[in-house]
């Protein structure tokens, strides 16, 4: 068996008039932290819906253990996306439920725990993501990096085999960013998970990757490791990760 968690295949999707992929390939290992980069509008969340099942694609197949989310009976597919847990872009919480009440909610939703196994499992949860014994404050009461752990600890607690994080440091200062990027690592080691991770932080980047993907004009225009990456001499990757513009660019 191939040690492939997730094999993307010539992935095409078009949303609207915009060919948004353009023949995605990419493999990803099972325990590595995969980093996806590239311009703003260029497709990554779009790429993360295809990875959950949440959009298939015109054309291309989308391989996770054995099965291809391009084609997969809705059934089946829903087995499939308990094995994973998304960090949206946005990912807000209920405001009208308290931290555990948040935490606790796709366990109440699959409905297969006891509650007093429920409550456990939240404690355990909070206490991962640094906020122990904070179940009964209601998100209003709760700073920005503060809310993100907790949206955090809502989407590991099924104790996902794969994470999909979407800009998980966006709006946050470097200080804490730096704290949730420290957590999504340990998250990966505590619970065992690989993880996609979608930013255009480069400092993000290079902190959590095993290997980056740059995601270019519909398609990934490279795999390598963050090293590599930050010391590349092909003109996109260094116009996009040192931010040069290409006004710049032609003024040097
Ligand atoms: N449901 C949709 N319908 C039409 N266009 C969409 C839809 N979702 C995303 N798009 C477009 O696809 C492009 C890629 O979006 P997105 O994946 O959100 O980019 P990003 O790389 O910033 O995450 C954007 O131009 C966006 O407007
Ligand atoms: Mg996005």
């Amino acid at each position: 068996m191939s040690a492939h968690l997730l094999d993307l295949i010539d992935v095409h999707k078009t949303l609207g008039a915009q060919k948004v992929l353009r023949g995605v390939n990419l493999q990803i290992a099972e325990g590595e932290n995969m980093v996806i980069i590239g311009r703003s509008g260029g497709g990554k969340s779009v790429l993360l819906r295809h990875i959950m099942g949440l959009v298939r694609p015109d054309k291309g197949q989308v391989w996770y253990r054995g099965h291809d989310l391009a084609t997969i009976s809705e059934e089946n597919l829903t087995f499939v996306r308990r094995e994973m847990g998304m960090l949206f872009q946005n990912g807000a919480l209920f405001d009208s439920l308290n931290v555990g009440e948040n935490v606790a909610f796709s366990l109440r939703e699959e409905g297969k725990l006891a509650e007093a196994d429920i409550q456990k499992e939240v404690q355990r949860a909070l206490k991962i993501v640094d906020l122990p014994g904070q179940e009964n404050k209601m998100p209003s009461e709760l700073s920005g990096g503060m809310r993100k752990r907790v949206a955090l600890a809502r989407a590991a607690i099924s104790r996902p085999k794969l994470m999909l994080y979407d800009e998980p440091t966006a709006g946050l200062d470097p200080i804490v960013s730096d704290s949730i990027n420290k957590l999504i690592l340990r998250l990966g080691e505590d619970l065992n998970m690989t993880a996609i991770i979608v930013t255009h932080d480069m400092v993000s980047a290079y902190e959590i990757a095993d290997r980056i993907a740059m995601l270019h004009e519909g398609k990934i225009y490279c795999v390598d490791t963050p090293q590599t990456i930050q010391n590349s001499e092909d003109p996109i990757i260094k116009r996009f990760v040192r931010g040069i513009s290409a006004e710049t660019d032609a003024i040097f």
